[in-house]
């Protein structure tokens, strides 16, 4: 692969130089740029005798091109190790002001971020929150380890092992493009059942978990169509989205794009009910009690599970409790592959949050617990079930 390697100036800045020779007898094309700091810690000359390659350190010292460009455009992956508390912030605020953070802006590829510094400066909610914010985004923490650190004080901080560091690209490497040639069919958010032309009833699903499997099927190299709800998120980089309102026009989007898809996620949050015959004028207010008559809305995932073929189907179950027991129900009841039972009405987990815990009840009779994590982790775990489910059904079919 041809990596980038980002070095900041943090005292681990020496480990880097012993991660840059692991990769290049791993046969990687490593490329370093420094920050400034990283240069008080560690000269530039070392990187560039390990990797036979000249260290990027200065972003006006333009030879030719533009070159920080250039260099986002020819690499396929970008690791920094160490990342200070300071160049974490930047990354998270999206500043530009040296070539490593200029450079960040413009890579669009998959980003590894391997965290060094005082237990303090780890634990403080501005870094948590800068954290979050790249976790958020997709990007890869390699959580640092915990002991003796350099201040003399004890605790999480230390960057993680190059060897672990290596690891952990070597994951993504693999990641990368593993759906590469399929077609994924997701859908997301909510839909509005209109009660006339102004009124509708709705939930609170925000559509946050559909986007973010859209966006890490779409990052492993998949053909995404995304039938979405109405949202206030933009549409992920690369993803097909196809708006609509009602549960009737997803039900027909769906079917229309089913035959294109391998795999199927039924993300969204679909009204079980609505009104079928819409009043074409407002209903006034009036001092007497109205009621309406809804009607059930068609069962998506129910035609789904009939008319899958061939087809991996994977449902999500939002419930307050009993979430293992209703997971594996749905799984039975329409004929899914896989259900993600999804825990709802609780803080920090489901609608509207950034976070999800969930659980995963799979055809092949295991339930895998994930731990709570931001829905873009939450996304990338799902997908790694999902191949892995294939594999064991087509292996258990004699396929
Ligand atoms: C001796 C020394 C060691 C430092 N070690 C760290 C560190 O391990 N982690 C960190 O986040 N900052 C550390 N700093 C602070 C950074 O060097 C400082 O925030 C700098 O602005 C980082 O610049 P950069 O993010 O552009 O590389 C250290 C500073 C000094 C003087």
């Amino acid at each position: 692969m041809k990596i980038i390697l980002g070095v900041a100036g943090g005292i681990a800045a020496y480990k880097a130089a012993e991660l840059a020779r692991l990769l290049m007898q791993e046969s990687h094309e490593v490329q370093v740029v420094m920050t400034k700091a990283a240069e008080k810690f560690v000269r530039p000359l070392t990187f560039a005798a390990l990797t036979g390659r000249k260290v990027l350190t200065n972003l006006f010292a333009i030879e030719s091109a533009i070159e920080h460009i250039s260099v986002a455009q020819e690499h396929e992956l970008l690791v920094i190790a160490p990342a200070t508390a300071d160049l974490i912030a930047k990354l998270a605020h999206g500043l530009a002001d040296d070539f490593l953070t200029t450079l960040y802006l413009a890579f669009t590829g998959p980003v590894l971020v391997a965290p060094a510094m005082n237990v303090n400066m780890w634990q403080h909610a501005a870094t948590r929150a800068n954290l979050d914010t790249l976790r958020l985004r997709g990007h890869r923490i390699v959580e640092p380890d915990s002991g003796y650190l350099a201040c003399g004080m004890t605790g999480p901080g230390r960057l993680a092992d190059p060897e672990a560091i290596v690891e952990a690209i070597g994951r993504e490497a693999h990641k990368r493009r593993d759906l590469a040639g399929e077609t994924v069919l997701i859908t997301a958010g909510p839909t509005q059942e209109p009660l006339d032309p102004v009124r509708y009833i709705s939930n609170r699903s925000s559509g946050k978990m559909g986007y973010a499997l859209a966006e890490a099927a779409a990052a492993r190299g998949a053909r995404v169509i995304l039938i979405s709800g109405p949202v206030h998120l933009p549409a992920p980089h690369g993803v097909e989205v196809v708006a609509v309102r009602t549960a009737v026009e997803m039900r027909q989007k769906v079917f229309e794009n089913l035959d294109a898809a391998d795999i199927v996620i039924k993300a969204a949050a679909v009204a079980d009910f609505h009104l079928s015959k819409v009043p074409d004028h407002k209903i006034k207010k009036t001092a007497a009690r109205i009621s309406l008559e809804l009607d059930p809305t068609p069962d998506i995932l129910a035609e789904l599970g009939r008319k899958k073929g061939g087809r991996l189907l994977v449902g999500f179950a939002a419930e307050t409790q009993n979430l293992q027991q209703e997971a594996r129900r749905k799984l039975e009841s329409k004929n899914c592959d896989m259900v993600v039972g999804n825990l709802v009405g609780v803080s920090d987990s489901g609608f509207e949050s950034d976070q999800n815990e969930v659980i995963l009840a799979l055809r092949t009779g295991e339930t895998i617990p994930l731990p709570r994590a931001p829905k873009r982790e939450v996304a990338d775990c799902i997908f790694d079930q999902v191949l892995r489910l294939r594999l064991a059904l087509h292996a258990a079919n004699g396929n």
